[in-house]
């Protein structure tokens, strides 16, 4: 379970609401393997996380496009190699449900990249967006 801590604060009152739902959601990814729910319930509950990944990454590429924030492309590119990913890990589940792998990917490809990701990059990008 993460939790968001300061040092993954953006600054940006819509960014830092929208990681905080997003880490409720990898959470709860997390605790479908921690419990014997169905595949079912398993499969709803990455798909609810896919969903808000994309709809997240969106906004904040919206907000780095309309701001005219120059590593928006790269910074872009970044949520899209996190997509594929995602997608991976979702193939994964489709093939093997909850396996080790799955559950070595979800740390270390889903739930750790996004912790860097938001110490790093979206904090570098809500310094800029605040002084625009
Ligand atoms: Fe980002």
């Amino acid at each position: 379970m993460i939790t968001l801590t300061k040092d993954m604060e953006v600054g940006v009152a819509k960014i830092d609401a929208q990681h905080r739902e997003l880490i409720d959601r990898l959470n709860a990814v997390t605790a479908m393997g921690a419990k014997s729910v169905s595949k079912e319930e398993t499969q709803k509950t990455i798909d609810l996380l896919g969903e808000y990944i994309v709809k997240h990454f969106g906004d904040e590429e919206t907000l780095q496009k309309q701001s005219g924030y120059p590593k928006y492309e790269w910074h872009r590119g970044q949520h899209q190699l996190y997509i594929g990913e995602f997608a991976k890990l979702k193939r994964e589940f489709a093939a093997n449900g909850v396996s080790a792998k799955f559950t070595l990917d979800l740390n270390n490809s889903i739930i750790n990249w996004i912790v860097r990701h938001i110490k790093s990059v979206d904090v570098e990008f809500g310094k800029f967006y605040l002084s625009a």
